[in-house]
């Protein structure tokens, strides 16, 4: 099966095609295409919604005629074709299913990818599936990890998943493919969006997690650091999974307002962004190991853009390795955990998958029947599909 994905929920315009054949099971990410709007929104100090939605109008179709340039199998045949008639022809002939985020983001963002996959299913009539940005990178983690001729991993479920990124900070319980709980998340600010306002009170530019990381990098022994600087690590011993960073980013302003003549020096800096960083990720870190003990996880996933920060990925992956019960531990390859859309046709293949069992689905028809190019909303505020809710009390009772 091949599928082309298509992401523009936020500031990254992207195209994948994958393949996924299941006798053995392989999966074959044929190209992934990402166009940053990086440099543009680094300006303003942040994503310019109106901005973002403009450059994803410019970039899209030249994203996924890289794509499918790239795509070395099919695609340099028939990219080739002189006419547009014969190229449409042959992906028509070629691709299964299109997937395409249809939230949670920015909504003007969002309506270009979606209304570009609309364009394209109805023209090629192919099935159109519209994906959750936020399962999008929890299937990032398979992208090069599972075992080949192995679709049903062993002892995956049940998994904690820690999705932190620039919009998000949540936990979620994933008892299977699909099936989700949220037992968590954040109270106000992402973690994410954390670094990327702190780095600006730092002047050290836009995204704000990389260069925290590049910062804290430069310094990594805080004890020795002439300067002494403790932040707090919000909620780490409250009685729940949930988050909250907007705290931290506060104490970061004050810190940098009353020492105003420190903040000038690199050491300072420096201290200040492996502090920040190690408050974050200690925060992060606590309540995923407490939400793996207490659910008795079989695995634990990191992802999000957040999760390509290397400090979270081995602190995490340590505690995960000392707990008794030894989880698996899943955390996509750096360049799957920002957003990009081969996480988006990796979580669509899984959705095809699990939707082909549920109805007992035979043929292309049938399929086109239910993930047809008409049925896709735009949701801004999607939710992470919840199969059940948990509620506090019932936390508290486990
Ligand atoms: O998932 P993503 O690409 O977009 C959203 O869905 O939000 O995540 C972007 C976020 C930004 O806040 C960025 O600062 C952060 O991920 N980020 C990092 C790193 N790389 C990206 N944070 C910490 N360390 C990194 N290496
Ligand atoms: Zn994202």
């Amino acid at each position: 099966m091949i599928i082309l994905a298509i992401e523009t929920s936020c500031d990254e315009t992207a195209a994948s095609v994958i393949k996924f054949t299941e006798k053995p099971f392989k999966i074959e990410i044929l190209s992934n295409v990402v166009s940053s709007q990086i440099q543009i929104h680094r300006a303003f100090g942040g994503i310019v919604p109106e901005v973002a939605a403009r450059v994803h109008l410019e970039k899209i179709l030249p994203v996924l005629k890289q794509a499918f340039a790239n795509w070395h199998e099919y695609g340099h045949k028939s990219h080739q074709f002189a006419k547009i008639r014969d190229q449409i022809r042959e992906y028509s002939r070629i691709i299964d299913l299109i997937a395409v985020t249809n939230g949670p983001g920015l909504i003007t963002s969002l309506l270009v990818g979606v209304e570009v996959a609309k364009t394209l299913a109805y023209i090629w009539q192919k099935p159109l599936m519209p994906i959750n940005h936020l399962e999008g990178h929890i299937y990032a983690c398979f992208a090069s990890q599972i075992p080949n001729s192995k679709f049903q991993i062993p002892n995956l479920f049940p998994a904690v998943c820690l999705i932190v990124s620039g919009g998000h900070t949540e936990l979620v319980l994933m008892k299977d493919h699909g099936r989700y709980e949220k037992i968590g998340q954040t109270r106000d600010d992402a973690a994410g969006e954390c670094f990327d306002k702190t780095a600006k009170l730092l002047n050290l530019g836009y995204p704000g997690g990389p260069a925290i990381a590049a910062q804290a990098a430069k310094y990594r022994n805080i004890e020795i650091s002439k300067y002494r600087v403790k932040l707090p690590r919000p909620m780490i011993n409250s009685n729940d999974f949930d988050f909250s960073f907007s705290g931290l980013k506060t104490a970061v302003l004050y810190k940098v307002k009353s020492e105003k003549r420190k903040a000038k020096s690199k050491e300072y800096i420096r201290t200040m962004c492996a502090e920040i960083q190690q408050a974050a990720v200690d925060v992060l870190v606590a309540k995923t190991i407490k939400a793996a003990r207490e659910f008795k996880s079989k695995s634990v996933i990191l992802c999000g853009g957040v999760a390509a920060n290397s400090a979270l990925r081995q602190q995490l992956e340590t505690k995960v390795n000392n707990l008794i019960t030894k989880p698996q531990f899943w955390v996509p390859p750096k360049n799957l955990c920002t957003d990009n859309a081969a996480m988006i046709g990796l979580a669509g293949y899984f959705k095809f998958i699990k939707t082909q069992e549920h109805k007992n689905i035979k043929t292309k028809n049938e399929l086109s029947k239910i993930f047809n190019w008409r049925k896709i909303k735009v949701d801004p505020n999607l939710e992470i599909p919840i199969f059940s809710k948990i509620t506090s009390r019932q936390l508290a009772e486990k």
